[in-house]
């Protein structure tokens, strides 16, 4: 089999991954659970020159056991999971995957990313290859930490921040982004379910969520405050860089004083199982109202310090980041048809390296050696 699965082929990412694929002539079958939906996603926009006039071939599975047992049955050569709560429904999909499919995703955060990761060793034994993180947040920051420790010996600090400058749709939040927020870090080592993370003396420790916070001045001028989150980034940015002490940070963090007062109190309700799945449902049922992108460009930034002080810090300049978070995958899919991955689970930069971003229309500034300033 040669075919590309999208599950969730009806979705915000997995229309857009649809057409980036078919942009680098790769037409990709969408799986869902809706026939009527995915006859609609099927028939969608077409970028020029794309072909594909018969629209594409559609699967209809019911539920996320039904899609495993399609991938186990039909064996499509790889299958882009963007169906989350990742935690979730990673398990199941790699499973189905490892035995014939290479699997990739789009999770950030901590608890999905480190699970597949987890099962390098049974994708290395089968030959398939697993890619978690395929979005925006992980890619951006990890490929300009294996940028700047590229031919460099370990370093002691990193701090990754990324800074999305998103269009939103009108629509609910969905599930599954409800989900990812409220279920926290279930399994993750180093502390409890409703904290942060980061990373002390190589092993991941507890951290306050939206702490450590910055005033970031990005390249382009404008400011904008990060703070830390425990996403996906945290653990890309310490394998990539092999460093002791890691703080990822976002944008996106509740970073006020007021914000971080209440956190502790708010967390610690989500720690009982039915408030969680009453917050759960109402999150999921909240509705976006559309909004342009707040900036040009989507950042991700690190700085990076080695034990003899020396310190380097970069940036990644991306467009719309949810526009690169489906550049991502539909590249990493080509690389996967054209041989060029390798058997185990990866981060995206950790299995491609830098060039991937550069691929996705990302573009370097790295910043002069030497400058004295702490990472975190
Ligand atoms: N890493 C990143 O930068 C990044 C960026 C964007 C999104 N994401 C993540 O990617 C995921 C998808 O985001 P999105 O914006 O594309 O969401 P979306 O528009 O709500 O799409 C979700 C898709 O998943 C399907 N789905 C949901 N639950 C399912 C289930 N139990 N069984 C089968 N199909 C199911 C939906 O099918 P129906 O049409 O049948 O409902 C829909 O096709 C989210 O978890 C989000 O957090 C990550």
């Amino acid at each position: 089999m040669t075919e590309v699965w999208i599950l969730g082929g009806t979705g915000r990412s997995g229309r857009a991954i649809a057409a980036e694929l078919l942009r680098r002539g790769i037409g990709p079958v969408l799986v869902g659970r809706d026939a009527g939906r995915l006859a609609e996603a099927a028939a969608g926009p077409r970028p020029a020159g794309a072909g594909a006039a018969g629209g594409l071939r559609t699967v209809v599975a019911g539920s996320v056991a039904e899609t495993a047992e399609a991938i186990r049955r039909e064996r499509p050569a790889v299958v882009v999971n963007t169906i989350g709560p990742f935690i979730e429904t990673g398990a199941p999909l790699l499973e189905a995957c490892r035995p014939s499919s290479h699997y990739l995703d789009l999770a950030n955060d901590l608890a999905a990313v480190a699970a597949t990761l987890g099962r390098s060793q049974a994708f290395t034994d089968a030959g398939r290859t697993a890619v978690t993180g395929a979005g925006f947040g992980v890619t951006a920051t990890e490929s300009v930490v294996v940028k700047l420790c590229e031919g460099r010996p370990a370093p002691r600090r990193v701090r990754v921040d990324m800074v999305p400058s998103l269009v939103v749709e009108a629509g609910a939040v969905g599930d599954a982004l409800a989900g990812t927020i409220v279920e926290g870090l279930p399994g993750v080592a180093g502390g409890g379910r409703f904290q942060g993370r980061r990373y002390r003396g190589g092993r991941l420790a507890p951290a306050r969520l939206g702490g450590d916070p910055i005033r970031l001045v990005l390249p382009d001028g404008s400011t904008v405050t990060t703070a830390s989150m425990p996403l996906g980034e945290l653990m890309a940015a310490q394998r990539a860089s092999g460093a002791a002490d890691v703080v990822a940070a976002s944008s996106e963090a509740p970073s006020s004083p007021l914000v971080r007062a209440v956190l502790p109190a708010a967390t610690a309700l989500l720690a009982i199982g039915p408030v969680r799945a009453f917050a759960r449902r109402r999150l999921a049922a909240v509705r976006f109202t559309a909004r342009p992108k707040p900036r040009e460009h989507s950042w991700g930034h690190a700085v990076v310090q080695w034990p003899d002080g020396s310190t380097r810090e970069g940036w990644l300049r991306v467009g719309e980041a949810q526009a690169f978070t489906a550049a991502v995958p539909a590249e990493v899919v080509r690389r996967l048809l054209d041989g060029e991955g390798k058997p185990g689970a990866y981060t995206p930069a950790a299995l491609f390296g830098p060039g991937l971003a550069e691929s996705c229309g990302g573009e370097y500034r790295l910043e002069e050696p030497g400058l004295a300033r702490r990472p975190h």
